[in-house]
């Protein structure tokens, strides 16, 4: 603990070009190092953002006596080996999302991270959303009384993955890499709801939409998957009484926003989202208190055009998505990052605080392993659930991080 991180990237592909940069300046980073499969690309990357330390593989990191931390980004349904491997080698994990892709991978992680005490944190954006922290703080601070009713979704067209499939998966990347199911990658959605209710789901019941598209990706024999689903929605019973239908869509006329909250309902208060326009309600006796809060939740630079002819067009194509919002407490971010490219509703920043501060004070992150776990599994069961025509299935749980471990709060 209090050891500076020396941090090994393995897999330089699109999204990783992002945080290398934060890392870099993190104050608790003393070196970062990568690696890819693919020499060009570990050698561009290195290049473009002055790192010296070139790995041949991921097995070389985990060799390795400088490395204490590894940090994941290769194609979504590789990571949970990796996480596995590198936290039997003794480092600390960053992952991008998600978790795992299977129940038993998820598992091994958790018992990795309780058995040796490293750190590990999954970066998820869903977490650290304008929509996620209001919905989350008015329901702890009472206000909202008990949480009942929620709806969130990731909508993401598969017409704007293609390029990004087409270079993740090579020649094979319809079958490889475009075909996963939908709530394989479940987390932008949950991650918003569980984050919010501080619940997890206990039971899950889904229904996905067979895709026929001419592109050929999902169906029977069509994919390493065997996914039929380009979209699939699920009901969740949480364990605090609540319900919640999250959706990953992957085929739908739509842009932006991608990954939001429409509807999160308590017994005193709701919350409720259309596309700019974010609207809380609150009952006052028998009387609704309206209040028009999209100033406190819009990035900072969208709010400034909302009065512009084009301004509904302009965020339906994502424009201003990425920035920061006033909900968001930019204080206590490190000095470093100001100024610094963000993305994502201005939540890269924090992913990649949290992970440092937590690998090098030994507090958990608030995206740790046991909350990892919880944002994973529910899709992982909602996947079986919609094969199986809706049935109710359970969604196991690995629990609680243990008793007195203290956990970041992201909103101070
Ligand atoms: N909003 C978000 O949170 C968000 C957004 C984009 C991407 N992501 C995640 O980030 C990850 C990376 O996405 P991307 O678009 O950059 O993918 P990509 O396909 O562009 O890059 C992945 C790279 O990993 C390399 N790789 C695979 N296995 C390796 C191994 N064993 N050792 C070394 N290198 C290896 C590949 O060669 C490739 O260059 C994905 O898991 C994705 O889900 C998250």
């Amino acid at each position: 603990m209090n050891t500076l991180l020396h941090i090994g990237f393995v897999g330089c592909g699109s999204f990783v070009q992002h945080f290398i940069p934060l890392f870099k300046a993190h104050p608790y980073v003393g070196s970062v190092a990568v690696t890819d499969l693919i020499p060009e690309r570990r050698i561009e990357t290195a290049k473009k953002h002055g790192v010296t330390d070139i790995y041949d593989s991921f097995e070389d990191m985990l060799k390795s006596t400088k490395l204490n931390c590894i940090a994941i980004f290769t194609q979504r349904h590789l990571h949970g080996p990796l996480a596995i491997a590198a936290l039997k080698a003794g480092k600390h994990v960053y992952s991008a999302v998600p978790m795992a892709t299977s129940v038993e991978e998820i598992g091994q992680i958790v018992e990795l991270v309780k058995q040796t005490g490293l750190t590990y944190s999954m970066g998820e954006t869903g977490h650290y959303r304008p929509c996620s922290i209001f919905c989350r703080t008015k329901l702890q601070s009472g206000e909202m009384g008990e949480f009942v009713y929620g709806e969130s979704q990731y909508n993401h067209d598969m017409r704007h993955f293609y390029a990004s499939y087409q270079r993740s998966g090579g020649p094979d990347w319809k079958r490889a890499a475009a075909g996963i199911p939908p709530m394989f990658y479940p987390t932008h959605s949950t991650g918003m709801m569980l984050s919010s209710t501080g619940s997890y789901a206990r039971k899950v019941a889904a229904f996905g939409y067979r895709d026929h598209h001419e592109d050929g990706i999902f169906g029977e024999g069509k994919n390493d998957w065997d996914n039929p689903f380009t979209n699939t929605s699920a009901m969740l019973y949480l364990a605090n009484g609540g319900i919640a239908r999250i959706s990953e869509n992957r085929r739908i006329g739509w842009y932006g926003p991608q990954s939001y909250i429409t509807n999160f309902c308590g017994t005193a208060g709701s919350y409720e989202c259309s596309i700019a326009q974010h609207s809380y309600v609150r009952l006052s006796g028998m009387d609704a208190v309206y209040e028009d809060v999209s100033g406190l939740l819009n990035p900072f630079e969208m709010q400034k055009h909302v009065s512009e002819e084009g301004f509904s067009n302009a965020v339906v194509n994502n424009k201003w998505s990425s920035t920061f919002a006033p909900i968001q407490n930019t204080k206590r971010l490190p000095e470093a990052f100001i100024g610094m490219p963000d993305g994502h509703g201005g939540t890269h920043k924090y992913m990649c605080d949290d992970f440092c501060k937590a690998a090098y004070t030994g507090k958990l992150s608030p995206t740790n392993a046991w909350v990892a776990a919880r944002y994973n599994l529910p899709g992982l069961v909602a996947h079986q659930s919609a094969l199986k025509d809706g049935e109710s299935l359970d969604v196991p749980d690995f629990g609680d991080p243990p008793a007195g471990m203290d956990v970041i709060d992201s909103d101070k």
